[in-house]
């Protein structure tokens, strides 16, 4: 991990065999929806918009959740058919939404029943999947409410959704990103249960459930193997829904996570007038570490010196924002014999951490990314 042909710090590694693994280990925890209920993974391109993933994952046959044009005309640009995208994101101008139409994107999610009509006027006939407000535990990296509808409403505008001359595709639901709780899925799916329901008698079978995404992966606090929410999916799925309803499940975490190591230094090593020990890295919330924020993801670091006697220390980033710190109420300990120069590794960077860096705050650069793995075994 630290050889002497490192790319130049700070910079993130993605290895693409990785994901392929991620990929077919979630198939695998998933296998218990069987033939009853067919099962689509859509990627959720914002955690990792990496050419090569986009190229890999389009290969194995998984669907795009894109946010925004710029994600669209990404993928189209890597060839990726744009029956397979759908723009998840519920805020949508109408010229983006006329514009994703152009490019033949058919399919929306929404929460609003203004976003709903412009869907209608500007991607007539699409299908469209309506995003609720599950009662679910509290993520790692919540939502809030800042998305979804009531249950209640969902109904209403899938309703309104086939009444405006869309195709009203089902409920929609996000337990929030890195949900340590499986039971989250249990709720989420007996809630778009209760929709599906109320739509049947309203004569609108209802094609899919998207499940959202949120599973989790392991960090410095572990997460549960992914088979412990796939089986709750599974058996909520079969005691609830209508055999033959697709299960649409959005991960992005859960593929790329583990698929990437940040490589980056020591900058410096400070002990602060209060006693503290403070380690400043060539590597910030502002440059891929955004995920830091309120010191929800803690990462594991590395050190070459792991080994020697560790204490704890302040992690900051480089930039002069006084926000720029990493962790200061999580309790790290490195190594008190680390140095200005030396490499660190942080594990499992492979989400939300590139696509969120800075264009040059301070001047830093974004975080780059290098690619390795991507021969087929
Ligand atoms: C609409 C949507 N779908 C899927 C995801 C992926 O979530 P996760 O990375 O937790 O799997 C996100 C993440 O923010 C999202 O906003």
């Amino acid at each position: 991990m630290f050889g002497p042909h490192a790319p130049e710090s700070p910079c993130l590694v993605i290895d693409l065999s990785r994901v392929r693994d991620n990929l077919h280990a979630l198939r695998s925890a998933l296998s218990g929806l069987g033939d009853r209920h067919p099962t689509r993974i859509r990627f959720a391109v914002k955690a990792s918009p990496v050419p090569e993933i986009i190229r890999l994952l389009a290969e194995e046959g998984t669907e795009f959740d894109v946010a925004s044009v710029g994600e669209i005309e990404q993928c189209l640009a890597l060839g990726v058919d744009p029956a397979t995208l759908c723009f998840g994101n519920p805020i949508k101008k109408a010229a983006h939404i006329a514009a994703a139409y152009a490019a033949g994107v058919r399919r929306y999610a929404f929460d609003t029943e203004d976003d709903l009509t412009r869907i209608s006027e500007y991607a007539p006939g699409s299908e469209v999947e309506c995003r609720f407000l599950a009662s679910t535990p509290q993520s790692r990296t919540p939502f809030g409410t800042k998305f979804g509808c009531a249950p209640g409403e969902a109904v209403r505008l899938l309703v309104r959704a086939r009444d405006l001359g869309l195709v009203p595709v089902g409920p929609y639901f996000h337990v929030g990103s890195q949900q340590l709780d499986p039971a989250a899925w249990r709720i989420g799916i007996e809630q778009a249960a209760a929709i599906t329901e109320a739509l049947a008698v309203k004569d609108i079978p209802v094609r899919a459930v998207n499940i959202g995404g949120g599973l989790p992966i392991s960090y410095a606090d572990p997460a549960p193997e992914l088979s412990v929410p796939g089986a709750v999916i599974a058996e909520t799925a079969a005691r609830h829904l209508p055999e033959h309803t697709d299960i649409v499940v959005e991960p992005g975490r859960a593929l790329v996570g583990s698929a990437g190591v940040i490589h980056a230094e020591v900058v410096n090593v400070r002990i602060a007038p209060d006693g503290r020990r403070w380690v400043y890295l060539d590597i910030g919330r502002y440059n891929g570490m955004a995920e830091t924020e309120n010191e929800y993801i803690a990462y594991r670091i590395t050190t070459l010196r792991d080994g020697d006697i560790a204490d704890d220390a302040v992690i900051a980033g480089p930039t002069c924002d006084g926000d720029d710190v990493l962790y200061q109420r999580t309790r790290v300990l490195l190594p008190t014999t680390l140095r200005a120069g030396d490499p660190v590794r942080i594990l499992d960077a492979g989400a939300y951490t590139a696509s969120y860096s800075s264009v040059s705050f301070n001047g830093f650069p974004p975080l780059t990314v290098h690619v390795i793995g991507a021969e087929r075994e």
